[in-house]
């Protein structure tokens, strides 16, 4: 049984509720710091996560390349001032270098990357080579498909036994299967995206609404075996982000899909996140931890989590139960990321938003800022600033 929303003391007190001009005092922060780390990361990329506060510069073969150039057309559709446009053209000729060079995409991250990146190019543009180079992408990803298990594979090489899984953060990538459904015609992509997207369904998510981080398949039956996590706390915890992954990834599918048992399982795992809020309704790098426990926030995983609200509630109904909560919790959240995670000591190559785990195990990025935190805080700055146009 999913759980109810059982938060206390959240109801609607007016000042709670952001402004357009807070808003815009947000965004005008940011686009000072993305300023300056134009000219920091020049023709690269930033690392992952910080260090110290400063991200490292590194060339396009990261997983998480894609936000930076993401965040480049977010400024570009906010401003409308060329300079944005002219590096994040650039940051996309690499893009297409790395898909027709196949370099580090041997894993399911196609999403991350190129949605961002280049799929958003297209969006804004109209580019037509923009829109060839993503569907390379989700060609590649389209391989990554074990039609035995019904399941895009999430790392490694397809015949390695020990990586036949899926993971949670892969409904983020699945967007891009649909996308290039969309302006192909071609059912290919659709096909595969709602196969995979049944069997994350089906197995992470646990019947209270709390999620595995991965799901092994057994390659000859291709039968569901084991829920296991690699960067929550435990196999029986739930890792805030890949939580917040489902809570994103649910609405993107809905968008494309429009089936409204997704409301259902969208409450599911929105409530267990939104209950297992701290004071400052930013979650803990794991569910299982909250005040007192003395460990690092995620501030990403409250970025990502105000995305996805925002996107389901524009197709909630009025009368949907949880809706005015959410609406409120949307604020509380935002607020918090603003007023507490928000780096506001401009220095460059620093972060947007401070406060982020990479991986706890293997010491990663712990309370540093990292770059897709950065981006869905941006992207969320600009769900509240306008009936945003969605790059997914
Ligand atoms: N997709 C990897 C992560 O969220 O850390």
């Amino acid at each position: 049984m999913y759980e109810d929303l059982t938060r206390k003391n959240d109801n609607a007190i007016f000042e709670i509720f952001l402004t357009k001009k807070e808003i815009e005092k947000a965004i005008d922060q940011a686009l000072k710091q993305i300023k300056l780390n134009i000219e920091f990361f020049d023709d690269l990329f930033p690392a992952p996560a910080a260090t110290k506060g400063v991200y490292k510069r590194i060339s396009n073969t990261e997983w998480t390349n894609g936000f930076w150039t993401g965040i480049l057309w977010l400024a570009y559709q906010h401003t409308k001032e060329p300079g944005y446009k002219k590096i994040a053209e650039k940051n996309v000729t690499s893009f297409a270098d790395r898909i027709n060079k196949k370099v580090a995409v041997n894993h399911h991250d196609l999403g991350f990357l190129y949605s961002t990146s280049v799929v958003s190019e297209y969006k804004i543009t109209g580019n037509k080579k923009a829109k060839e180079i993503a569907l390379k992408a989700a060609d590649c990803l389209l391989s990554r498909f074990q039609p035995n298990g019904r399941f895009i594979q999430a790392w490694g090489d397809l015949e390695d036994d020990k990586e036949y899984r899926l993971i949670i953060d892969s409904l983020m990538n699945i967007p891009l299967l649909y996308w290039a459904e969309q302006v192909t015609q071609n059912s290919k992509y659709g096909e595969v995206a709602d196969q995979h997207y049944r069997n994350v369904i089906n197995t992470v998510i646990r019947d209270n609404g709390s999620t595995y981080h991965t799901y092994f398949f057994d390659r000859k039956s291709g039968k569901p075996l084991k829920g296991m996590t690699k960067q929550g706390y435990s196999n029986d915890s739930s890792w805030a982000r890949g939580q917040a992954w489902a809570v994103y990834g649910i609405p993107l599918h809905y968008k494309y899909r429009h089936n409204h048992k997704d409301f259902k399982i969208f409450t599911g795992v929105t409530n267990y996140f939104l209950n297992r809020l701290p004071a400052d309704f930013i979650p803990y790098w794991d569910l299982i931890f909250n005040d007192g426990d003395n460990q690092p926030k995620d501030s990403s995983s409250g970025a990502i989590a105000i995305c996805g609200i925002a996107e389901m509630l524009k197709n909630l109904p009025e009368s949907f139960s949880y809706k005015q909560k959410y609406v409120i919790l949307l604020h509380k959240m935002m607020r918090s990321l603003i007023d507490n995670y928000a780096n506001k000591d401009l220095k460059p190559g620093a972060p947007l938003l401070d406060h982020g785990v990479y991986s706890w195990h293997s010491g990663k990025g712990v309370d540093e800022g990292n770059i897709w935190g950065d981006y869905f805080y941006f992207e969320a700055l600009m769900r509240f600033y306008e009936d945003w146009k969605v790059f997914w």
